[in-house]
């Protein structure tokens, strides 16, 4: 149920819970929050994995296959609930260069087509975003992006995000929806599609393939457990101040040679086993988001604060599960392959 002074959530829909944060999302409200019935619309993308919620039980969770673009679908699946949680997004930065058309449509059309849903049929949206909206730091400049900083997106994949968070920001203000924002960091954890850097390059040891690092490495992420992540929007959609935006991170920087290093490490490797590839056109130098509004009014921390541990738990499940990953991962190689990477 929803929390104490907060909005009461019983029946969500999830819109992308096949993925990898929408499906490590729907497992958590199923083991956290008794009551609460789910309705996952996913379109089961390339990205997508029904496999990460198959066993969850159905009387909780019911799988609609389905594009949030499709209106009417919408308008059948809404009523009847109390809130959408929209994790829908075509969400790899690389493919947003290869073919930026399908996260023009998914990501901009869709959210569109969503909020005139929750619009139509009054429901409550939280509208899951990134720390990509605000574009990137200079690897000197010790600033953290606020929720009132511009948005200076630099890539196809953050410019179709950014545009879909300005739609929701302008849909609560002009038609009074009622809606949420959260912008989180990088995430990592079980159920990464194998294309993300971390999943690529664990699944990469394991296949007795070498690590690929983009460029010089000293690009940097701040790195958040996906089970904080799905904490954060939990408490940001049931208690969360209606048309605010929450930034989310667990002050985790690293630059990617010393993720990469980190993974090599508690493998088993030697840390400069890995092969340089063609760098990312436009690679944003430093992401960093300052999570103290969330701390502040929601009392949110992060709970997986040691990296070195949530990477080991990350491998073990990469290793106990070559069946949930290993499909896909020589398509993916593929792709990369054809594009130097
Ligand atoms: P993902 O690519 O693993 O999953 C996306 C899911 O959305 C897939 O299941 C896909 O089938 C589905 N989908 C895509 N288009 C759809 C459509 N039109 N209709 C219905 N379903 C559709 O992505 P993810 O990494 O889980 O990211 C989820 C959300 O979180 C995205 O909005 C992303 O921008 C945001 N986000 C991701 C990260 C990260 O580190 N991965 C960080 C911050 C924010
Ligand atoms: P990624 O997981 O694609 O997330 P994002 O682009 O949203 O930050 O990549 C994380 C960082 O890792 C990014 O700086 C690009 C880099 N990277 C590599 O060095 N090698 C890889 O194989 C991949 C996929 C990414």
């Amino acid at each position: 149920m929803g929390e104490k002074n907060g909005r009461a959530l019983e029946r969500i829909v999830v819109t992308g819970g096949c993925g990898f944060i929408g499906s490590n999302f729907v497992r958590h409200v199923v083991r956290e929050h008794p009551g609460v019935r789910v309705t996952v619309i996913d379109k089961l993308t390339y990205a997508a994995n029904p496999a990460s919620i198959a066993d969850l039980p159905p009387e909780r969770v019911r799988l609609v296959v389905g594009d949030v673009c499709d209106a009417s679908l919408l308008d059948r699946v809404l009523p009847g609930h109390d809130a959408v949680i929209h994790f829908a997004a075509e969400s790899h930065n690389d493919n947003s260069i290869a073919d930026p058309g399908a996260f023009v449509r998914n990501n901009v059309d869709g959210t569109f087509r969503l909020l005139e849903a929750c619009r139509a049929h009054d429901v409550f949206l939280h509208h899951v975003s990134t720390d990509e909206v605000y574009g990137d730091l200079a690897l000197d400049d010790p600033a953290r992006f606020s929720e009132g900083s511009p948005y200076r997106p630099s890539s196809p994949y953050s410019a179709t995000k950014a545009s879909s968070d300005l739609l929701v920001r302008a849909w609560a203000r002009t038609f009074g929806v009622r809606a949420t924002i959260s912008c989180c960091s990088n995430n990592y954890g079980p159920y990464q599609n194998v294309e993300k850097f971390v999943p690529r390059q664990i699944t990469n040891v394991l296949v007795g393939a070498r690590p690929r690092l983009y460029g010089s490495g000293r690009n940097v992420r701040d790195w958040i457990h996906v089970e904080d992540h799905c904490r954060a929007v939990w408490e940001i959609a049931t208690r969360g101040r209606v048309g605010e935006t929450y930034l989310v991170a667990a002050r985790s920087e690293r630059s990617n040679l010393e993720v990469l290093r980190l993974i090599l490490e508690r493998m088993g490797r030697d840390a400069d086993d890995f092969d340089v590839v063609r760098d990312r056109p436009g690679h944003d130098r430093r992401y960093a988001v300052d999570p103290s509004k969330l701390e502040r009014e929601l009392g949110w921390r992060p709970l997986h604060t040691n990296l070195a541990e949530g990477i080991d738990q990350t491998i073990a499940w990469y290793r106990a599960h070559p069946s949930w990953w290993l499909p896909t991962k020589r398509a993916t190689e593929a792709r990369y392959a054809a594009r130097g990477q």
